[in-house]
C-alpha cells in the first residue's frame, strides 16, 4: 500500500513538472514573438524614415489596420514565419499601443512644413514603453544601454540589465530568463542586443558622421545630433544596446 501510494506520489510529481515545464515553454515562446513584433515595428518604423519625414502627403501606412499590416509584412521578411496568433491579450495590447503611439503623433506626422519629424525608432520604442506602463498589463518594453550613455534617464537598466548586458558584451546572443524578478515581482525576462549600424552614428557617432557637419568647414562642426542630443563618439564596434522585454509572471497567467 505504501509503495502504492509512493508511485501514485511520484505520478502526480511527474505530471506537474511536465505541466510547469510546458507552461514555461509557452511563456518562452510568447515572449520570443512579443519581442519579435516589436522588433518588425522598430524596422517598419527605421525603414520608412522618408514617408515619416515627408512633408505632408499620404500618410495612411502609418495608422491604424494599415500600420498593422505593415508590421506583419515586416515580421513576415524579417523572420520568414507566419505572425504569431494573437492568442494572448499581451500581444494584442501590443499591436493596439502601437497603433495608439502613430495616432497620438498624427498631427506631427502630418505636417506639411516640418521635415525632421523625430519618430525615429528609438523615440517610437520609448513613448510605446510609456503606454504599455499606462495600461498596466505587466508588459514592460525598453530600449536600453549602458548607465554611462544614457540620452533617455528613463531607460537606465536595471541590474538584471545591466548583469546581462556584461554577459552580452562577451558573448552576443539573445538572453532568455524565465526566473527574473522585475520590481521584485517574479517575472520572465529577454534581451535582444541592436547591431550597431553606421546609420547609428549618425546621432550616436563622431561629428564626422553627423549629417548636419555635411559639406562644412571642420572647425563649424556640432556636435549635436538631428535629435538635439550630444553626439556620444560610438564607433561601429561599440555597444549598440538592446532591448529589454519584461512579463510580469501574476498578469501572464490570467
Ligand atoms: C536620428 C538620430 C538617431 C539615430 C540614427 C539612432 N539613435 Fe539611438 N537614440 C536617439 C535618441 C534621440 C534617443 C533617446 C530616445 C528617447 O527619448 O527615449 C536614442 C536612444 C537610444 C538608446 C536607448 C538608451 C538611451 O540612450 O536613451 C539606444 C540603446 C540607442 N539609441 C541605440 C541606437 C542604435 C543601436 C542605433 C542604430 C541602429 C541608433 N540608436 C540610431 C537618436 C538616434
Amino acid at each position: 500500500m505504501s509503495t502504492n501510494l509512493a508511485k501514485m506520489f511520484a505520478l502526480v510529481l511527474v505530471f506537474y513538472s511536465g505541466l510547469a515545464s510546458a507552461n514555461d515553454l509557452a511563456m518562452k515562446r510568447m515572449v520570443e514573438d512579443i519581442t519579435n513584433i516589436f522588433m518588425s515595428s522598430m524596422e517598419y518604423i527605421f525603414k520608412n524614415q522618408p514617408l515619416i519625414n515627408q512633408k505632408g502627403g499620404n500618410k495612411g501606412e502609418l495608422f491604424g489596420q494599415s500600420f498593422i499590416s505593415n508590421v506583419k509584412n515586416t515580421y513576415h521578411m524579417k523572420y520568414r514565419q507566419p505572425f504569431p496568433d494573437l492568442d494572448h491579450r499581451a500581444k494584442r495590447m501590443l499591436l493596439q499601443a502601437m497603433v495608439e503611439v502613430l495616432e497620438d503623433n498624427r498631427i506631427l506626422l502630418n505636417d506639411a512644413e516640418i521635415g525632421f519629424k523625430g519618430l525615429i525608432p528609438a523615440t517610437f520604442a520609448f513613448q510605446l514603453s510609456r503606454k504599455l506602463s499606462i495600461k498596466g498589463i505587466g508588459l514592460t518594453i525598453k530600449f536600453t544601454r549602458h548607465t554611462q550613455s544614457i540620452r533617455n534617464k528613463a531607460n537606465i537598466p536595471d541590474e538584471w540589465e545591466v548583469e546581462i548586458m556584461d554577459k552580452i558584451q562577451k558573448e552576443p546572443r539573445i538572453y532568455y530568463d524565465a526566473n527574473a524578478t522585475l520590481n521584485g515581482k517574479p517575472a520572465y525576462r529577454q534581451f535582444t542586443p541592436l547591431p550597431m549600424k553606421p546609420y547609428c552614428l549618425n546621432c550616436h557617432g563622431a561629428m564626422r558622421n553627423n549629417p548636419l557637419n555635411k559639406g562644412k568647414d571642420p572647425a563649424q562642426w556640432t556636435n549635436i545630433d538631428m535629435t538635439g542630443f550630444t553626439m556620444e563618439n560610438w564607433t561601429l564596434k561599440d555597444f549598440g544596446g538592446g532591448v529589454s522585454i519584461s512579463i510580469e509572471k501574476s498578469v501572464i497567467t490570467e
